[in-house]
């Protein structure tokens, strides 16, 4: 996202005075800028339509075009490049007019250069806000492409959805999903969407995580023509955009706390008032919601307004970590290796029982999302028509055979019992059995039981050694006098 710093603009002067021109381009310069100009209204056009301002000063009153004309043909032409009017006498009809016109802004010579620097300082966050409005603009359009994307699955975690997505389906009530990133959260808000009687009307997405707090009001609810700096036309909000249809709000969790007492108004009342408007019209939207985050710990912690999630929460759609549904693996590798093979290996390639096995040992820390990048790696790099398991060698150090009981593992497991049976007491004690013992107990054994070696190799000294032989009471090998 195009967000600030790149300060150095190009302007363009027009005017016919050379003394207005010359301080322009002195003030302009000095600050880093870089500077065109031109003494005519023609000239002014011609620049301004075959090459790429950030700013343009034009003044009101040239040879030829006005400075008025040429913004009113270039607005019309479509292009949104900042203007200032400059003119000689202020008359209120003359600042009207370029406002109405859509200038940035209207200068009356004499003027500073204090003004100079401030009018291009606002061109400046226009710019930037222009460029993020239409980032968010491709990156919605994106969300927006239909996807033949299906939700598959055997386990009997993903049958209950599947179920759930049916019941829920077919009548407007509020769905909150909630899983690990890559667990199919979109995917599922997809297929409601899809099983609804509105599926034949706008499914819209909007990440709240990834738009900037600023802009998300106006994304979510629309603004009126100047609302904002930047607010060059009206915009009708994502809100008004799904109407009939579904708003998919995806990581709600992370939306900021004064947005969310907006956002829980407009669900009591069905009516969204854009930014910067006075009237508030109804929409019909169905609101489809989603996080990563555990929205009972950030009511907790003041993140997230209750009232709000149980409004949203009205039914709960969880959907496991990969690793706790391993009975989908088969299904969705097999998914993924047919869907994929075709457009990266250019043959009907396969996936062997060993393979599956190995995948199920896996743990999946970024869930189906990894799985799927996985096949898509495998099947890009080999050149078998059967994936075989060292074709996963990149996804764990030292590939997945016997992951089970690897250290990482182990201690995964650790933080994750103690973590769900809310006892971290103990955690520590376990992690130093699980990595502590291992450790001191193999070097011991390699040094022959001679602690001053051991205590060298791990590079900690004599005595912390004994005193941790001691607390695990590691029996010593006893072979060495050095005792
Ligand atoms: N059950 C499934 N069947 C088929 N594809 C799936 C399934 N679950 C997830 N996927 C695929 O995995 C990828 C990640 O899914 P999705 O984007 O829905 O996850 P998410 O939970 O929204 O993740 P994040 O929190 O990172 O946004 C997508 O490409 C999606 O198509
Ligand atoms: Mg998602």
């Amino acid at each position: 996202m195009n967000v600030g710093d790149e300060r150095d603009m190009t302007v363009l002067v027009a005017d016919d005075e050379d003394s207005i021109r010359f301080v322009l381009r002195e003030a302009l310069e000095s600050e880093g800028h870089r500077v065109n100009e031109v003494a005519d209204g023609e000239s002014a056009l011609d620049a301004l339509t075959s090459n790429q301002f950030d700013l343009a000063f034009l003044d009101i009153r040239m040879p030829g075009l006005s400075g008025l004309d040429v913004l009113e043909q270039l607005r019309s032409g479509g292009s949104a490049t900042p203007v200032v009017i400059i003119t000689a006498q202020n008359t209120m009809d003359n600042a009207v007019e370029a406002m109405k016109r859509g200038a940035l802004d209207y200068l009356v010579k004499p003027f500073s250069l204090a003004q100079v620097s401030a009018l291009v300082e606002r061109a400046q966050s226009t710019r930037n806000l222009q460029g993020q409005i239409r980032d968010l603009q491709r990156e919605a359009e994106g969300s927006r492409r239909p996807r033949n994307e299906r939700l598959v699955g055997s386990s009997q975690s993903l049958l209950e959805i599947f179920k759930l997505v049916g019941k829920v389906a077919i009548r407007n009530v509020p769905v909150l999903i909630t899983g690990e990133s890559g667990t199919g959260k979109e995917l599922v808000a997809q297929a409601i969407h899809a099983a609804s009687p509105r599926s034949d009307r706008p499914f819209v997405t909007v990440n709240a995580a990834a738009i900037p707090s600023e802009l998300l009001e106006s994304e979510l609810f629309g603004h009126e023509r100047g609302a904002f700096t930047g607010a060059i036309s009206a915009r009708l909000g994502r809100f008004r955009e799904a109407s009939g249809g579904t708003l998919f709000l995806d990581e709600i969790g992370d939306m900021p706390i004064e947005l969310q007492a907006k956002l829980l108004r407009v669900l009591q009342s069905g009516e969204v008032t854009p930014v910067g408007g006075r009237d508030p019209a109804f929409v019909d939207v169905r609101v489809v919601t989603a996080t990563h985050r555990n929205l009972e710990e950030s009511v907790s912690a003041g993140l997230f307004r209750e009232d709000l999630l149980y409004r949203l929460r009205v039914v709960p759609i969880e959907i496991p970590p990969l690793r706790d549904r391993k009975d989908d693996i088969r299904t969705l590798a097999e998914y993924f290796t047919h869907r994929y093979a075709e457009e990266l290996s250019e043959k009907d390639t396969q996936i062997a029982e060993t393979t599956l096995d190995h995948l199920r040992n896996y743990n999946w820390p970024g869930n189906v999302r990894e799985l799927e990048n996985a096949i898509k790696r495998a099947l890009v790099l080999s050149s078998a028509r059967v994936l075989s398991p060292a074709d996963f060698d990149f996804l764990a150090d030292g590939g997945l055979s016997d992951r089970k009981n690897s250290i990482e593992d182990m201690v995964e497991r650790h933080v994750r019992d103690s973590l769900s049976e809310n006892d971290v007491n103990n955690l520590h004690r376990r992690l130093i059995e699980t990595v502590e013992r291992p450790m001191l107990s193999t070097v011991l054994k390699f040094t022959e039981g001679n602690q001053i070696r051991a205590a060298a190799l791990l590079g900690i000294n004599r005595n912390t050694l004994r005193k941790k032989l001691m607390e695990l009471e590691i029996d010593l090998p006893r072979k060495s006098d050095d005792e």
